[in-house]
C-alpha cells in the first residue's frame, strides 16, 4: 500500500543513485548506493516491476491491496484478482461472494469493470466490496489495463 508506493519512489531514487556511483567517481558510495535497490528488489519484486514498466500497479491499486491479492488462489477480504479479466463474475473458489456479487453474472471485460470500479455499490447494491469508488475515468482505466496483466 504506502509502504508499496514508497518503497517504489525509493527503488527510483536508488537506482538514480546508483546510475551516478556507476560513473566511478565515489567507489564507496558507489558500493552504498548499488546494495539499496538490491534490498529493494527483493523484498518488493513488483515495486521493481513498477519501476521497470510505468503502466504496471497504478497508484490506485495500492487501495485494492488492503482487501485483494494478486496471486491465484489466495482471497483476502477480497477475492483474488488473479486472471479476473475475462473470468465470470463470483467465480472465485472457496471465496464466499455476496448474494449481490452471485447476481451480477457478468464476464468482466473493460465495460463492466468500468462501471464496477466508479462504484461497486451502485452497480451491485448489497455488494461486499465496501469501496467508494474510483471516480476519474482515465484511472479507472489505469486499473483495469493492470488487471489485465494478472494471470
Ligand atoms: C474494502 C475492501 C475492498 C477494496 C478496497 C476493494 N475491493 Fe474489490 N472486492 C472486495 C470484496 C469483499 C469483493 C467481493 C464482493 C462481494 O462478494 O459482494 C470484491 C470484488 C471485486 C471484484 C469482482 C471479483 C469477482 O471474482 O467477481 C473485482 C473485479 C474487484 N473487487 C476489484 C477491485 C479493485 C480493482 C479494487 C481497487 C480499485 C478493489 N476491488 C478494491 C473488497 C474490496
Amino acid at each position: 500500500m504506502r509502504l508499496l508506493v514508497k518503497s517504489g519512489v525509493a527503488t527510483v531514487l536508488a537506482l538514480g543513485l546508483s546510475a551516478c556511483g556507476g560513473s566511478g567517481s565515489a567507489p564507496s558510495g558507489g558500493a552504498s548506493a548499488s546494495a539499496t535497490p538490491a534490498a529493494a528488489a527483493s523484498a518488493l519484486p513488483s515495486a521493481t516491476a513498477s519501476v521497470a514498466a510505468a503502466d504496471a500497479a497504478p497508484a490506485d491499486f495500492a487501495q485494492c491491496k488492503a482487501c485483494h491479492a494478486v496471486e491465484a488462489g489466495k482471497n483476502g477480504i477480497g477475492p483474488s484478482l488473479a486472471g479476473v479479466f475475462g473470468r465470470k463474475s463470483a467465480s472465485v473458489e472457496g471465496f464466499a461472494y455476496s448474494d449481490a456479487a452471485k447476481k451480477l453474472g457478468v464476464t468482466w471485460n473493460e465495460g463492466n469493470l468500468d462501471k464496477w470500479l466508479e462504484n461497486p455499490m451502485k452497480m451491485a447494491p448489497g455488494t461486499k466490496m465496501t469501496f467508494a469508488g474510483i471516480a476519474d475515468k482515465a484511472r479507472r482505466d489505469a486499473v483495469i489495463d493492470y488487471l489485465k496483466t494478472l494471470k
